[in-house]
């Protein structure tokens, strides 16, 4: 039987072996220098290890006041780049890919710096009162994009994703309820996508052709004052137009407390919209934790790709188990483990 999990997937000049990837989760261990630590190498390691097609980073910071918290991890200065390289060789050498996600924090931020925003509206009761970002933040922002990507290819990372969504910077400005502005990068739609689409075409620039860029994009919010859904698809269009070869659709968190109720796959039916709508590439997350619904959500073609979290946290091995379930040989990065996960029956 086919395993529509198992069957390669290619975007630009990469070819992922399998159709698992596992989601960006960020794991506060970095120091306040935001470089790769041990710590970093063994859990990314681990999920290559374990048999995942794509192993994304959690948050990587393009600025130091971008940061979730002073423990993010980095790519705002070149003595970033070998710690980063070293978990994408070990990546490679055990037949994976890795992603980086390129991030902002905006008004999300925990830091000690005041965090900055589309507007001075904080994102909840306990959080700073952000600053509003003026004409020339949002110039040096792009540059920081650029220069991140940048560290990334000089890093060997695979595919960069830029994480507009779950009410970060980016995302904050594409919603009326946090972004107010009256420049060019608030009011209508057009201008509050402005700033996303400039930070990808700014990445586009410096990410070489044959390297797929992805976006995690909101497809709506369920708040009033949120992205709507027409507003997501309007953006996945634009994205696709900019350059953006796959999208990684997920939903909500521009606010706390408004999220969609959650189930197995409860986000695929965003995204299968979204591939309706562009022909783009698209990925699903959320509470994917069962090889058969990834089987279906694959083989019907609703999805490209299955992001998963919180499962691999638990198991690292959770791709090899179910290829095994499959009856599909994988080509293990540690041959031996087969003797654990083939037909054997004995351990010795
Ligand atoms: C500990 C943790 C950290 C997370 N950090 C990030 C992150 O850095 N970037 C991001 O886009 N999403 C982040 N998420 C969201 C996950 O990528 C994913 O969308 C969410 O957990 C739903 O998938 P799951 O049900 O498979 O865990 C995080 C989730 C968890 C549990």
């Amino acid at each position: 039987m086919a395993s529509p999990l198992f069957t390669p997937l290619t975007l630009r000049g990469l070819t992922l072996a399998n159709r698992i990837a596992m989601s960006p989760m960020l794991m506060y261990m970095a120091e306040d220098d935001g470089c790769v630590t041990d710590r970093h190498f063994v859990h990314y390691g681990a999920r290559a290890l374990g048999g995942c097609g794509l192993v994304m980073s959690e948050v990587v910071a393009v600025e130091a006041a971008g940061r979730i918290s002073h423990h993010d991890l980095g790519l705002w200065h070149d003595d970033q780049v070998a710690g980063l390289r070293r978990v994408v060789d070990f990546v490679h050498d055990c037949g994976g890919a890795f992603g980086v996600q390129l991030a902002h924090a905006g008004r999300k931020a925990k830091l000690r710096s005041q965090p900055l925003a589309p507007s001075a509206l904080p994102y909840a009761d306990d959080f700073a009162t952000p600053a509003a970002l003026r004409s020339e933040d949002i110039e040096r922002l792009r540059a920081g994009y650029r220069a991140a990507a940048r560290r990334a290819l000089a890093a060997g990372v695979d595919l960069l994703e830029i994480h507009a969504a779950h009410g970060y910077l980016l995302h904050s400005f594409l919603a009326p309820l946090s972004n107010r502005r009256d420049d060019a990068w608030g009011g209508s739609l057009e201008g509050r996508a402005r700033l996303v689409l400039e930070v990808v075409a700014a990445v586009r620039e410096v990410w070489p052709a044959e390297r797929p860029l992805a976006v995690r994009l909101t497809a709506l919010d369920f708040v009033d004052g949120g992205v709507t859904i027409d507003e997501g698809l309007w953006l996945a269009a634009r994205l696709v137009e900019a350059g953006v070869d796959l999208l990684d659709v997920t939903t909500g968190n521009l606010v706390p407390g408004h999220a969609a109720p959650v189930y197995p796959g409860y986000q695929v039916q965003y995204a299968e919209r979204v591939r309706a709508a562009t022909g783009c590439a698209v990925a699903t997350v959320g509470s994917l934790a069962s090889a058969d619904l990834m089987e279906e959500i694959l083989g019907a073609g609703r999805v490209d790709l299955v992001c998963v979290g919180r499962e691999l946290i638990r198991n690292p091995n959770w791709p090899i188990e179910c290829a095994r379930r499959a009856g599909v040989d994988i080509a293990l990065a540690i041959p031996t483990y087969a003797r654990a996960t083939g037909p054997y029956e004995r351990g010795f």
